[in-house]
């Protein structure tokens, strides 16, 4: 876990990564609410490269996602795909949220290897000093198709809370 006080080299290296990350994503990522109240998780191979990223913030409030009704799917890969194709909605009701994961990424060889699962895990219980987050008090900043069936398995529910979205409030 890097954090803002740690030394420069190691922030500089976060930097680099974080590009590389929002590259990776292909789109513009909401910038970070404050960035010297970030927290960076990386998952490091035993062959010392960085497969894995999470960058962490403070926020006050998520959104929750709006479960659509999906049509009857039989297979896994017809649920990813219809995952998607379709757009996602969430409510206008803020919730009360503690951590907000601006990126989660893991490289694309390494994916389904429960790396980002992992990574939540461990913020979870080093966000804040002492205390161990719950599902509920975390939100995912306007998850990709791939981040929504992440959080969609990871928090047991479609109707996992969201940040930060794009053409929506921006209260954190
Ligand atoms: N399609 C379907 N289900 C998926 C999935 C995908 N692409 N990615 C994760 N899941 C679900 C699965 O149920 C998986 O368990 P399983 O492999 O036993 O079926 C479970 O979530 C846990 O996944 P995990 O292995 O911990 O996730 P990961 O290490 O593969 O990382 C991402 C998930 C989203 C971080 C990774 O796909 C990624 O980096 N994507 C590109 C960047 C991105 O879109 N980030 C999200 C920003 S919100």
């Amino acid at each position: 876990m890097v954090l803002p006080e740690d030394p420069k080299y190691a922030l500089k290296k976060v930097d680099e990564i974080r590009e590389m990350v929002d590259n990776d994503l292909g789109f513009q990522q909401a910038p970070l609410m404050c960035y010297s109240r970030t927290k960076t998780l990386l998952f490091i191979s035993n062959d010392k490269k960085v497969v894995g990223c999470l960058i962490a913030e403070h926020i006050q409030w998520g959104y929750r996602v709006i479960e659509e009704k999906l049509p009857v799917i039989r297979s896994e890969e017809e649920k990813v795909r219809f995952e998607r194709q379709k757009a996602w909605c969430c409510s206008t009701l803020p919730e009360p949220a503690i951590c907000g994961i601006s990126r989660i990424w893991v490289f694309s060889m390494m994916r389904r290897k429960k790396i980002a699962s992992r990574m939540i895990e461990c913020l979870r219980s080093n966000f804040i000093y002492g205390s161990y987050l719950s599902k509920e008090e975390i939100a995912f900043s306007d998850p990709t198709p791939d981040g929504k069936l992440f959080a969609t398995q990871y928090c047991g529910t479609g109707q996992f809370l969201v940040y930060n979205f794009i053409n929506g409030q921006n209260t954190t």
